[in-house]
Formats: structure tokens, C-alpha cells, sequence
């Protein structure tokens, strides 16, 4: 164990699955206390248990939720100094017509809107407090180097990777600090719904073959990312979109 994140409290969304679970724990490893929310309470307890640390469900998309997160904070920890904005969720992959306005509604809201809501919610108490903060959104490649049939989950990333640099422009002074981490595909639990069928080795070859250094992301490789961005050694650091992804996007 070292202590990258001693003395910090982050929330990570998202955190009972995939790259969420995999910044949580490297988060706790460094020393953070952690609370992970999710919608899924028997897997996030789960999760929760196994890194010690706590676990709160909660919708990214509903404003109170990210009140009772922020108050769980407050209450237990003192402060807030991180926070991950990673839960996301995409439609299969499928021609761009087919789409839903559901499906769009669905991916605008826990993509974009989520990140809105977690700015409204949060931004104030950093100010009020006048306390750095450190935002951080799990975007993806596709946000920059979009792939053809998952147009709208690609241009939710986009916005996010806009947004997040606006923020960090228009925060700076307030030193809240607002960066993305844009993975290239990794293996979890939507890595299916990309490729549009089963995620295997086979199946993900597609997507593999266009990384320069001919592998997936891992959990492990996103949180590592993270975690710079959240401590100390990037305190000059804002307003970056740093793509976790093989060279992709070179
Ligand atoms: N897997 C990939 O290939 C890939 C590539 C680039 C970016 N991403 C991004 O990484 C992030 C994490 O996804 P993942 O790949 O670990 O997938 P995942 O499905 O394993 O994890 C996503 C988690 O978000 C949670 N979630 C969904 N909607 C929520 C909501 N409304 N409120 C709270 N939690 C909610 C889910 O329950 C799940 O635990 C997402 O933002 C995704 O877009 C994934």
C-alpha cells in the first residue's frame, strides 16, 4: 500500500462494476477513503466490503441522489476532494436509424446529464468551502475517434470531453481542477453492447486490431490514469482529455 491519495475523499459512480470497481480499489489502495455508488446494491455492498469502503446506491441521474452522496460525505469523512464521474451506459451497436428515442434519452441522461447534475451539485460546496476539487469523467476514445453505429453514445463522450474542458477553464481560478480519461475498449459489462455480440477474444479482434499496442484497456489501466489525475503530482494538471488507449487515437 502507498499513499498517493492519503487524507482524500472521493466518490466514484459506478463503482460496483468494471472500471468503476477498478478505481475504487486502486483509490483505496493509495490511501483514499472511497464511497462507490451504483444502482445495483447487491453488487456495490459487494464491492463495498471487499475494498472497505462504503457503498451508497444512488441514480446519477436523480439530483437527490447526488445530495444524500455529498451529505455521506460530509457526515462521514469531513470533506469531499474527488470525484469520479464514471457510470455510463450505451444501446447495441446497431445503425443509427434504428435507435430509440429512449435509447437517446437513456445515454444523454446517465452520460451528459449526470456529469450536469454532479457540477450543480458539488461545484457549490468546493466554492463555499474554498477548497480545491478534482473532477474526473470517464469519457471514451469514442468521444474522439468515433466508431460507425453507436453515434449517440459517441457524441454523449464528446460532450463530456467538451464540457469538461470548459469547466476547467471557467473553475481554475476557484483551483477546481476537471479532466477526462478516455478508454479505449476494455473488457466489462457494455463492452458486449459495443462490439454487438458476445465479448470474446474473437469478437473483440475488431476492435483490437486498430491499438497500436494490440491490446484491450483493463480496469487497472484506467484507474492507474486516475489516480494521477487525482493526486497531488497532477495538481497543475486541467482541462485534459488523456486517452488510456494502446495509441488508438494517435
Ligand atoms: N468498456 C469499455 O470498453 C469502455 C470504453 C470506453 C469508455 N467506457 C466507459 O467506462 C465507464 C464505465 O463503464 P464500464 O465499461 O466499467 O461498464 P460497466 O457496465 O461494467 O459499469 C458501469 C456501471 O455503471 C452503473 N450505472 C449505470 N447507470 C447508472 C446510473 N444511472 N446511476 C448509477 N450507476 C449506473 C452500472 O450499474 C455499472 O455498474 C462508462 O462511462 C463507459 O461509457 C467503457
Amino acid at each position: 500500500m502507498t499513499s498517493r491519495l492519503q487524507g482524500k475523499t472521493a466518490i466514484v459512480t459506478g463503482g460496483a462494476s468494471g472500471f468503476g470497481k477498478g478505481i475504487a480499489a486502486k483509490f483505496a489502495a493509495e490511501g483514499a477513503n472511497v464511497i462507490i455508488t451504483d444502482l445495483s446494491e447487491e453488487q456495490g455492498e459487494s464491492v463495498a466490503t471487499e475494498l472497505n469502503c462504503l457503498f451508497s446506491r444512488a441514480d446519477v441521474t436523480k439530483p437527490d441522489d447526488w445530495r444524500r452522496v455529498l451529505a455521506l460525505a460530509l457526515d462521514e469523512f469531513k470533506q469531499l476532494d474527488i470525484v469520479v464521474n464514471n457510470a455510463g451506459i450505451t444501446y447495441p451497436n446497431k445503425p443509427t436509424q434504428d435507435v430509440t428515442e429512449a435509447e437517446f434519452d437513456l445515454v444523454m441522461n446517465v452520460n451528459v446529464k449526470a456529469v450536469y447534475h454532479s457540477t450543480n451539485i458539488l461545484v457549490p460546496y468546493f466554492v463555499k468551502e474554498n477548497r480545491p476539487g478534482c473532477f474526473i469523467q470517464v469519457a471514451s476514445t469514442a468521444g474522439s475517434r468515433p466508431r460507425p453505429n453507436l453515434t449517440w453514445y459517441n457524441a454523449s463522450k464528446a460532450a463530456v470531453i467538451n464540457a469538461t474542458k470548459t469547466l476547467a477553464v471557467e473553475y481554475g481560478p476557484k483551483q477546481i481542477r476537471f479532466n477526462s480519461v478516455s478508454p479505449v475498449v476494455g473488457s466489462t459489462g457494455m463492452t458486449h453492447l459495443f462490439i454487438g455480440k458476445p465479448d470474446t477474444e474473437e469478437n473483440r479482434k475488431g476492435f483490437v486490431s486498430t491499438i497500436p499496442l494490440g491490446r484491450p484497456s483493463t480496469p487497472a489501466d484506467i484507474a492507474n490514469a486516475c489516480c494521477y489525475l487525482a493526486s497531488d503530482e497532477a495538481n497543475f494538471i486541467t482541462g485534459v482529455d488523456l486517452q488510456v488507449d494502446g495509441g488508438r487515437c494517435v
